[in-house]
């Protein structure tokens, strides 16, 4: 045996013994080894469970499958390793090793995993009999599991926590995410929405109505079991059509958008024993078909996508994805400038459909006629739904969306659709006009005969049809863009000033605003609902902001992270300079943790986000080629997104250091409070450290949900630093906001952060070290004095009151 292996050995056969490996546990230690030749998997000890490559279309996957029955031909895949990535062809290997799991193609090599912080030696790994895989550390600690990445499967036992969803596969056979989405939110609901949508009531198509529980799991009796932080909790059975000789194995949302459970019977047969949502109409789901179409069931269970009147698919092979409009629309002047409406338009009916209400003028009427009339003269409308029982027309918001022919139950309804004649029904020789072609044809003399006119049109002609094509050119890319682009290894792409204006709306929705300008919410062309998105429109961006501008397109263009705001493109169009983020719904920290009240985060999600920020810190600084120093840590610019989790924006400050290089020259950046001192002195060399300090004080904030020098409410202290140290010292109870506080865990926490504001940058841990600190794997010291002053103005040491006197916090920051 090679010396690493005989260690390994060893270190199973003492996890075994301490009881991490059950005596029937199979230990995998490093230097195991499968391929998609010889040794495919490793078995969890029962049999039932497979770690390994599985055969996808014609190559393999890296997952786990499931065998019910132990040697039978049956077997189900519960968890895909980077499930959108194209299969591995033959030839492949996969070993365990110090570093993790590295799978080695001919391309290059993957590790698996990825989520893993890197912070100790892995040492050993074990298929569990719970259909978990795990690997641990040479100290016996949790490292890495299945269980905490799950795909589109829960099994019975498992997990599923607050802000998680489970992702349903494209089909049973390719694993590759699909269109619907399983949400434990942090509210404590449990929703069924479809994938790229926000989680609002508009877009659910199932949900439990709960609140106050972060997580959930499958029991074996077939019920979900909601609990809450004292593990108080309540049930709910889905449809069970279960006999007490099944045994339940697991829940997926599959590819149909159902939730389903399968149990197994003695005999190892695999059976559906519960569905949600309980109707079998398949039209039920939203998202089943894509906007501007509506759904119908065949008969035989399955359903089509038909594209409303005037409306085709955007891809003729793809009918799920929805529709786009076959006519054009005309400008409200060009109509009203000619003989009306009717030279450019008819009315198309269809009976008994409905779709998502979005109306912009409700109106009782008449008859369905009135509607039809309404809604045809109105320029602005091109859809209507007439309810025959109530008399009530509504006029529809363009997309259309989640159409659906009526259910048995459903109330009658006539929707009316404004669409363009066809060429030869278009009784004008003009085509349509624009505000400023109108103007010259009315300055003509009347002298000037037919001719012109005629050339007019010609010219037009050829100038709408032009675009349009492009237009409709942009519009399906953007689609196809949307559609595979959220994918992780997406760069920034460049958008026209044109299609952020549409985005935005005309910037109707401010949602912020920095110092370097506005920040407007936005949904990119609807695709699949419309992605939402942030736009940043910078002002005067002019040499010093255009480096700037420059710099954070290429900072973050390059860095993907989890806790990272992703960057997904830019407009530089004349003097514009636009960015195009992706939409974090619920704001800045600084909002939730200053402002609302009500909304403040629990003690548990403060935790997570503190965790959140470290890590992505971490990353900026170790997990690119070059380090990014961020240069402006604080509330301010951390984000929040509907799932809860925190990410770290505007990198626009961030200077990259060059590779090999721990310090580099700078100028003083950063927002004062939150500064490390070396900032202060003029041409200094400053290192990643810097982040650091302005963590520290990002996190004492976040812990105690106060600003940091809230001089009065501090009794006597002048900032969090020193009366969090007084405490600390003196051992006396903390007064923080929140009843989940977990006392010791927040002293713990005060620790880290106290040594982050360590006066000489050497001192302060790293943010490898904080991550480590913060998620217990590495104990925490007792903390020096804090750093007094990180704004250089007096002497790092110097007794409190000497500092709090000269008064050098500025009180507003932002
Ligand atoms: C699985 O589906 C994805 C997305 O539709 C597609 O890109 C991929 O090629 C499919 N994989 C296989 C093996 O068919
Ligand atoms: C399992 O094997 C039996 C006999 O070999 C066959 O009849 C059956 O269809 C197989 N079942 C599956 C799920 O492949
Ligand atoms: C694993 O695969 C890589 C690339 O295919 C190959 O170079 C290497 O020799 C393989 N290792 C083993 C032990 O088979
Ligand atoms: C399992 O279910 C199948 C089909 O319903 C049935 O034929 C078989 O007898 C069942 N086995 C046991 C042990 O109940
Ligand atoms: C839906 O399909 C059924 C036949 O399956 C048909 O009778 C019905 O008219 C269709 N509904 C709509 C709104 O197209
Ligand atoms: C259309 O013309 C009518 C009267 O001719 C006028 O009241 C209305 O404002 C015009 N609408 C638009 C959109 O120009
Ligand atoms: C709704 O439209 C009708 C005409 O269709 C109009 O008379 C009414 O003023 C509109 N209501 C609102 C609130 O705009
Ligand atoms: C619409 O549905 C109602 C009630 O189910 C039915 O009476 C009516 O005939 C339907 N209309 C059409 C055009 O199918
Ligand atoms: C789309 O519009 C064109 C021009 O009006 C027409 O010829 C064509 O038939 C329409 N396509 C569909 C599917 O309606």
């Amino acid at each position: 045996m090679e010396p690493a292996e005989k260690a390994s050995a060893a270190l199973v056969l003492i996890a075994s013994l301490i009881g991490l490996v059950g005596a029937d546990d199979n230990a995998i230690g490093t230097g195991s080894i499968l391929s998609t030749t010889g040794n495919t998997a490793w078995l969890s000890s029962s049999g039932q469970f497979a770690f390994g490559f599985y055969k996808e279309g014609s190559g393999f996957t890296v997952g786990i499958k499931f065998f019910p029955m132990p040697n039978s031909n049956y077997s189900t895949v519960i968890w895909t390793a980077d499930r959108d990535h194209q299969p591995i062809s033959a030839n492949a290997n996969l070993t365990f090793g110090s570093e993790g799991l590295v799978l080695h193609l001919d391309e290059g090599d993957r590790i698996i995993t990825d989520s893993y912080d890197g912070s100790s030696q892995l040492a050993f790994a074990s298929m569990k009999n719970s259909g978990n895989f795990i690997v641990y550390d040479s100290e016996y600690n949790l490292a890495w599991q299945t269980f905490d990445n799950p795909t589109d499967t829960l099994m019975v036992g498992q997990t599923f926590p607050m802000g998680h969803n489970l992702i349903s596969s494209v089909s049973e056979n390719n694993q590759s995410s699909g269109r619907f989405r399983f949400t434990m939110q942090t509210d404590g609901n449990v929703i069924l929405y479809p994938v790229n949508t926000r989680n609002t009531v508009t877009n659910a198509y199932w949900g439990l109505g709960t609140s106050g529980y972060n997580s959930l799991v499958l029991d074996h009796d077939g019920s979900l079991r909601l609990t809450d932080l004292n593990f108080k909790g309540q049930s709910f059975f889905p449809s069970l059509n279960s006999s007490p000789d099944m045994s339940v194995d697991f829940l997926r949302i599959e590819a149909d958008g159902y939730l389903r459970i399968y149990s197994t019977n003695k005999s190892g047969l695999m059976m559906v024993s519960g569905q949600i949502p309980t109707n079998n109409n398949k039209c039920f789901i939203k998202g089943v078909c894509g906007l501007n179409s509506y759904c119908n069931s065949t008969g035989n269970g399955d359903v089509q996508c038909l594209c409303l009147p005037g409306y085709i698919y955007i891809d003729r092979s793809r009918v799920l994805v929805g529709c786009e409009r076959n006519f054009t629309r005309w400008s409200c002047e060009a109509v009203n400038g000619s003989t009306g409406n009717s030279a450019f338009y008819k009315i198309s009916t269809l009976h008994n459909i409905t779709w998502s209400d979005d109306s912009y003028n409700i109106s009782t009427v008449k008859s369905d006629h009135e509607c039809s009339d309404a809604c045809f003269r109105d320029c602005n409308c091109y859809a209507a739904l007439f309810l025959p029982s109530t008399k009530l027309c509504k006029k529809q918001r363009y997309p259309y969306q989640y159409g659906r022919a009526l259910f048995v139950k459903d109330e009658p309804t006539v929707a009316f659709f404004k669409v363009g004649l066809a060429e030869q029904e278009n009784q004008l020789s003009v085509k349509p006009v624009s505000r400023k072609n109108l103007r010259v044809l009315g300055t003509v003399p009347l002298v000037l005969p037919l001719l012109l006119t005629a050339t007019f049109a010609v010219v037009l002609d050829f100038l709408i049809f032009f675009l349009c094509r492009y237009r409709m050119g942009m519009y399906r890319r953007l689609c196809e863009s949307m559609e595979t682009g959220l994918a992780k290894a997406m760069a920034p792409r460049s958008f026209s000033y044109k299609q952020l204006k549409d985005a935005t709306d005309g910037y109707k929705e401010e949602i912020g605003e920095g110092i370097y300008g506005k920040v407007y919410r936005g949904l990119l062309p609807p695709c699949d609902a419309g992605t939402p998105i942030a736009v940043k429109k910078l002002k005067n961006v002019r040499g010093k902001v255009e480096e700037k501008f420059r710099n954070e397109l290429k900072s973050i263009g390059r860095v993907h992270h989890r806790n990272l705001v992703r960057l997904l493109g830019f407009c530089h169009e004349g003097s514009d300079w636009i960015l195009v983020y992706e939409y974090m719904s619920r704001g800045s920290l600084a909002d939730l943790i200053f402002q609302s009240h009500e909304a403040r985060p629990s003690w548990k999600q403060r935790v997570s986000i503190a965790m959140d920020v470290a890590r992505g810190l971490y990353y900026l600084h170790e997990g690119c080629d070059v380090a990014i120093i961020h240069g402006d840590i604080k509330p301010e610019n951390v984000l929040i997104g509907d799932d809860g989790i925190a990410k770290i924006g505007d990198l626009g400050l961030a200077k990259h250091l060059q590779p090999g290089n721990q310090i580099t020259y700078t100028r003083s950046r950063g927002t004062p409070g939150y500064k490390a001192p070396e900032w202060a002195k003029p041409c200094d060399w400053v290192s990643p450290k810097v982040d650091v300090v302005s963590f520290g004080v990002l996190l004492l904030e976040l812990l105690c949900l106060k600003k940091f020098c809230l001089v009065q409410e501090l009794d006597g202290e002048y900032n969090l630093a020193s009366w969090a140290y007084k405490c600390l010292k003196e051992q006396t109870k903390w007064q923080v906001p929140g009843g989940d506080v977990d006392a010791e865990e927040l002293k713990e926490m005060i620790k880290v952060a106290l040594w982050c504001l360590h006066g000489s940058p050497e001192k302060r841990p790293s943010m490898y070290d904080v991550v480590m600190m913060l998620g217990r794997k590495k104990i925490v010291e007792f903390p020096p004095v804090p750093l007094l002053d990180w704004n250089g103005r007096a002497d790092a040491g110097q007794p409190p009151m000497a500092v709090a006197e000269s008064n050098n916090f500025p009180a507003a920051r932002g």
